[in-house]
């Protein structure tokens, strides 16, 4: 399965890029991950075309089996560079999440793990027309403390995004 994924924090050490590292070297003999870049992208503005390469990755998007977010919360919402992409995109033709499998995933030091940011982006999902996994929800909390140096030190962690990564393989077979 071909699995699109985004991640909505550009800094070199995220924790939220570590998981997603860590989720594909525990899945790459189910999913094969192609992650698409957002940092290269300008600002919107509905009075300029969107540049080839944002309507080329929207095609190679569409071709995906599925998409997977990995995310910070910001200021109790969706990071704007996260929010700009999904803004291109949603322009894009084909519109590369409308009926597409997708799911959330966020990791933060603070005790509730992304979860004000995870309802809000799917209230952007409901636009978009994703195909939201419901359950298993993944927030990951204190994660400074879970992920150190790049690698998830917490058993359980490791197990629930295992779970979530077989709930997400039914998902989209289904
Ligand atoms: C602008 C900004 C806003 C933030 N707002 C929140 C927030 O609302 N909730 C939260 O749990 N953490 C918040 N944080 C802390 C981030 O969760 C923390 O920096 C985290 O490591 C970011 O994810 P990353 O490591 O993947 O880059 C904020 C950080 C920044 C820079």
């Amino acid at each position: 399965m071909k699995i699109a994924v985004v991640i909505g924090s550009l800094r070199k050490e995220s924790v939220n890029r570590a998981v997603f590292e860590q989720y594909a070297e525990f899945n790459k003999d189910v999913f094969q991950f192609e992650e698409f870049a957002i940092g290269d992208m300008p600002l919107y503005n509905q009075d300029i075309q969107a540049p080839d390469f944002i309507q080329q990755r929207a095609q190679a998007i569409a071709d995906c089996d599925g998409v997977l977010i990995f995310s910070p919360e910001y200021n109790y919402s969706v990071p704007g560079v996260l929010k700009n992409a999904l803004d291109w995109w949603s322009r894009a033709e084909p519109q590369p999440f409308a009926g597409k499998p997708t799911a959330i995933i966020g990791a933060s030091p603070g005790a509730i793990g992304t979860a004000r940011m995870q309802y809000h982006l799917r209230q952007v999902g409901v636009f978009l027309n994703m195909r939201l996994l419901n359950k298993p929800e993944v927030m990951i909390g204190g994660a400074y403390d879970k992920v150190i140096e790049g690698k998830i030190v917490d058993d359980g962690t490791v197990e629930f995004l295992q779970t979530h990564a077989e709930s997400f393989k039914q998902f989209i077979e289904s």
